[in-house]
């Protein structure tokens, strides 16, 4: 297959198995690219993206812009901190004027589940979905399953667990989707709170004990505890939670096999992870960042193939 199925990139339940695969060939490329001493390709010197951040971001927001200008894209950057959205404009019509500008591509962050689908009925350009609200976050978990490859040599049979707080998270969901898609076998473990009650029905194993889960695991993917998207306490303290779900390298080293440890980030170093095992060589968080540049530099190629046909 030389081209995506899809025409944005909304989430991972609307790729399939040769769309991720085709993602990653393209990102072996670009990965050898932008290794070289001239980091740069001159393949998207026609388009222009619009980068929309109407949430925090510091990994995705600097990945995006990085990947879009080693393709040569022109970018224009929006943060609704310092826009007009603070004066009561709308979403459609805060794009509907940057489209005005001749923009193909919008890449998007937005606090509400759904918004990339909104927009992508509602306009021309080609969406990408940067993260929305508790819902997907497409190109994380792209390259977490790019970062496994990686490390592992292959995603498929790898015994992938997700610790934490899976209720709040769009990392959780769209690497339950992708790492699925690609023959993983995936688990999720944290407080019963932490644990949306019907997520057996997603396929995957659901484990409360941390370490029973690091012991079946070939890879652990911690998460933060999203505060922000929380309006009640879903356990009784901080300390409390660290004592269940936090990884030690007391506790690696008590295990029978070495896994390998993945954060998305933001790191809460001391709460669900701390220092020792952050920096260790266990850990593949830097290679995640690393990674990102490329595998969004295949995302955005491969749907600007599309818009040029
Ligand atoms: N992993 C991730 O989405 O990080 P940022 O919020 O910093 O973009």
């Amino acid at each position: 297959m030389s081209e995506l199925s899809v025409n944005h990139l909304l989430g991972i339940k609307y790729l399939n198995k040769e769309d991720i695969k085709l993602i990653f060939e393209t990102a072996d490329h670009f990965k050898e690219v932008i290794n070289r001493p001239i980091k740069k390709v001159p393949s998207l010197r026609d388009i222009t993206i619009a980068n929309l951040f109407f949430e925090n971001s510091t990994r995705t927001k600097l990945s995006f812009e990085l990947a879009q200008k080693r393709l040569s894209a022109d970018v224009i950057n929006f943060s609704s901190a310092q826009s007009s959205v603070k004066k009561g404009e709308t979403l459609i019509d805060t794009v509907n004027n940057i489209l005005s500008m001749k923009v193909d591509m919008v890449v998007m962050r937005h606090p509400n589940p759904g918004a990339g689908v909104f927009l992508s009925k509602h306009v021309s350009a080609s969406i990408v979905n940067a993260g929305d609200g508790a819902h997907e976050h497409p190109t994380q978990a792209l390259l977490d399953s790019y970062s496994i490859r990686e490390k592992l040599g292959n995603v498929k049979g790898k015994k992938v667990v997700i610790v934490g707080d899976i209720l709040h998270s769009r990392v959780a969901l769209s690497n339950i989707f992708a790492l699925q898609l690609q023959g993983a076998e995936v688990m999720v473990c944290g407080p019963k709170t932490l644990i949306p009650k019907y997520i057996d029905k997603l396929g995957v194993k659901v484990e409360t004990n941390l370490r029973k889960a690091l012991n079946w695991c070939d890879v652990a993917n911690m998460l933060r505890v999203q505060n922000e998207r929380m309006d009640i306490s879903y356990f009784p303290t901080t300390r409390e939670y660290t004592q269940q779900f936090g990884v030690n390298k007391a506790l690696l080293d008590s295990l029978d096999k070495e896994i390998t440890i993945m954060h998305p980030g933001p790191i809460n170093r001391g709460v669900e992870i701390t220092s020792d095992v952050a920096d260790s060589s266990q850990s593949i968080i830097l290679d995640q960042v690393q990674n990102g540049v490329a595998v969004r530099m295949a995302v955005i190629y491969l749907l600007a193939s599309k818009i040029k046909q």
